[in-house]
């Protein structure tokens, strides 16, 4: 099974319906001088790592809005991987559109070139990028190849917990109904459109369920020191936006930064 294949066909159908529910909204986050397409979490961390003349990349960038708000904040250098030919396409009109500077590559993960090695001050992954990922040694290991030494990688992903979660669950009494140490992957058919949560016939897409500590322990196997880790309760998947706000606090998130030795 070609996981990484069957995703990008899953990624690249879902375009239009991200484009339909988001893409005015980021033009405008991109375009207005003071708005980003960061949230006030990740904005701290990139206020800490002074992101101000540094190189950035980031991994499963989707259309790079991320990657042009760090453009925005100052960083010297911005570039945006993802396998979605589609995404990457509507990123090329954002920096047209916004004239924000961002170079944006179609490419899975696994084969970044090795022009790119060592070239990075900052690695960027954030939501919905880990679980595309059957094993996280070559992931990880492809961070530490593109950061310079000295230089950080900064994760801030769902937390595995919520995986557990029955998407149905009612806020006052969530179901757990999956297992944490889960190896198969879950396959979905109802499409990707995170943003309006809308449901449509979708090639299969495989996502993989990565234990908290399985995610530290690999970046650490990769020669990274981790510098800061925090869980959080406030969703960034789009996915529990009660959850969130209910009385029973479960961690729907983390940040991690490491420092590539
Ligand atoms: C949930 S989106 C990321 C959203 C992004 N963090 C944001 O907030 O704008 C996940 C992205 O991962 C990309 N992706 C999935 N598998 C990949 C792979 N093997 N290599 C590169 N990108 C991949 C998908 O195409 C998709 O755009």
């Amino acid at each position: 099974m070609d996981y990484h294949d069957a995703n990008r066909l899953a990624w690249d159908a879902s375009e239009p319906y991200h484009r339909e529910a988001v893409f005015e909204r980021v033009l405008h986050e991109l375009k207005t001088p003071g708005l980003s397409c960061l949230d006030e979490y990740a904005l701290a961390v990139f206020e800490k790592l002074k992101v101000e003349g540094k190189s950035v990349a980031q991994l499963c960038c989707n259309n790079g809005r991320e990657t042009m708000s760090l453009i925005k904040l100052g960083a010297s250098r911005g570039v945006g991987f993802d396998i979605s030919e589609t995404f990457i396409q509507q990123g090329r009109e954002l920096v047209e559109k916004s004239g924000i500077s961002c170079e944006l590559r179609a490419c899975d993960v696994a084969n970044i070139g090795l022009e790119f090695q060592e070239q990075f001050d900052i690695v960027y992954v954030s939501v919905g990028a880990v679980g595309w990922f059957q094993d996280l040694t070559p992931f990880f290991g492809k961070v530490a190849e593109l950061l310079k030494p000295g230089g950080q990688l900064f994760v801030y992903e769902q937390h595995p917990f919520q995986e557990m979660l029955d998407l149905k669950a009612s806020v006052e009494a969530p179901r757990l109904t999956c297992d944490y140490f889960k190896s198969d992957p879950y396959r979905d058919t109802g499409g990707l459109d995170y943003y309006s949560g809308k449901f449509y016939d979708s090639p299969p897409a495989y996502w993989f369920v990565h234990t908290f500590a399985t995610i530290l322990q690999t970046i650490i196997d990769q020669g990274m020191t981790i510098t800061q880790v925090e869980e959080f309760e406030h969703d960034i998947s789009n996915n529990w936006p009660e959850l969130a706000a209910a009385e029973l606090k479960i961690p729907l998130c983390f940040q991690l930064v490491a420092k590539k030795l």
